[in-house]
């Protein structure tokens, strides 16, 4: 058995990697060793990324080590501390976030909201600030979904957003429904979308953000443009369900992305299986395993799936989607679409070469 010893810590945590960098925390200065000996070890990580759900994957990954290294130690403490830089300035509008996920597909009523939704929801509870941008003017449906409603403030010029509480903190939410009346139905031809996004993203009080998460309208190309030039996003998710007719129009939503440069993270199959709460039987409604295959053939990364559940559709209803992370069948599937997409983001981020330190001519 090894002594505990700093050196030994070292190098029991030889393997863990800075998920955005890949490079080994050892080597780089971000692993401390606090305490170590017989009565017990403490480390604390520096972590460069934004994304609180890998803060706390590297933390279990390291007590993992750790615990697996030492076995008679009997305290193991891990603590993250983050080296991240503040949020830069995006595009011309100065929107402070450091990603821009946008959640779209080609067919209405696939579940985008509720994906978007779940998505943000996700991230923030993890700990990251992250805000949630309804893009659906034409039938924003976010502030159903969320139990949100009232009308934004105006502060210095700027709108206040809505708040939805989540743990100690909130989450800023801005949608079309809160500007116009619901049931009012609003015609917009391509300048006045243009503008209302626009003015959506710049003029909202987002305060600093980890991630922005915006929920597009369906299929339509012309908010996908107007985003791709307002501000660099990060990339976009394409939502879909397994039958081949929502698998073609999610191609074409691909297609739609990759033509105004607007890279793809991945894709998620939603309402993939049902299984009976009576029986336990497992029906596949609308096909199966048509969007992992999909992805594949598309190369695009298969980010999960979230079969069809009653109470997604009823909090949906009830304006509780955030109580889907409650319940034990549905959390699930929601926490391994965030964790494969933030640790998408991350290894595209490790596998980015390193600035030269000379500009390329
Ligand atoms: N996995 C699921 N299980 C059960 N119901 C679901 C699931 N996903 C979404 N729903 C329900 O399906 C309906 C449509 O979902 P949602 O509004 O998220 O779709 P959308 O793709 O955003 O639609 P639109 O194209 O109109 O914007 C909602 O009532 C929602 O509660
Ligand atoms: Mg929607």
């Amino acid at each position: 058995m090894p002594v505990p010893d700093s050196s030994a810590v070292t190098a029991a945590l030889r393997d863990l990697r800075d998920p955005e960098t890949g490079r080994p925390l050892g080597e780089t200065g971000q692993l401390r060793v606090t305490a170590a000996g017989e009565a017990g070890i403490a480390v604390a990580l520096g972590l460069t990324t934004h994304s609180a759900i890998l803060w706390k994957i590297s933390r279990a990954r390291a007590e993992e080590l750790l615990r697996a290294a030492f076995p008679a130690v009997p305290e193991v403490t891990v603590t993250v501390e983050s080296h991240e830089r503040p949020p830069g300035k995006l595009g011309q509008i100065g929107l402070e976030a450091k990603s821009v996920i946008a959640v779209g597909s080609g067919k209405g009523g696939v579940g985008k909201s509720t994906i978007a939704t779940s998505i943000a929801l996700g991230l923030a509870r993890a700990g990251s600030r992250t805000g949630l941008l309804d893009a659906d003017v034409y039938g924003p449906s976010v502030p159903h979904l969320l139990g949100l409603s009232g009308r934004p403030q105006i502060d210095d010029g700027k709108i206040v957003p809505m708040r939805l509480a989540i743990g100690e903190g909130s989450m800023p939410v801005m949608s079309m429904g809160f500007l116009v009346p619901p049931g009012e139905a609003v015609v917009w031809r391509g300048p006045m979308l243009h503008g209302a996004i626009t003015q959506m993203l710049r003029d909202t009080a987002w305060g600093p953000l980890d991630y922005l998460v915006i929920d597009m309208p369906p299929g339509t190309g012309d908010i996908a443009l107007t985003l791709s030039q307002v501000l660099p996003l990060t990339g976009a998710v394409v939502v879909c369900t397994p039958q081949d007719v929502a698998l073609l129009d999610a191609t074409k939503a691909i297609a739609m992305f990759r033509k105004v440069n607007i890279p793809v993270l991945g894709m998620v199959e939603n309402m993939s299986s049902f299984v009976c709460p009576d029986t336990g039987k497992r029906y596949d409604i609308f096909g199966s395993g048509g969007a992992k295959r999909t992805a594949h053939e598309l190369e695009i990364p298969f980010l999960g799936e979230v079969p069809i559940q009653i109470p997604i559709r009823e909090h949906g209803d009830a304006g509780t989607t955030a109580a889907n992370y409650d319940d034990p069948a549905t959390r699930p599937y929601l926490e391994a679409i965030c964790e494969r997409l933030v640790g998408n983001l991350a290894a595209t981020n490790a596998a980015r070469p390193p600035l030269p330190s000379l500009p390329v001519l």
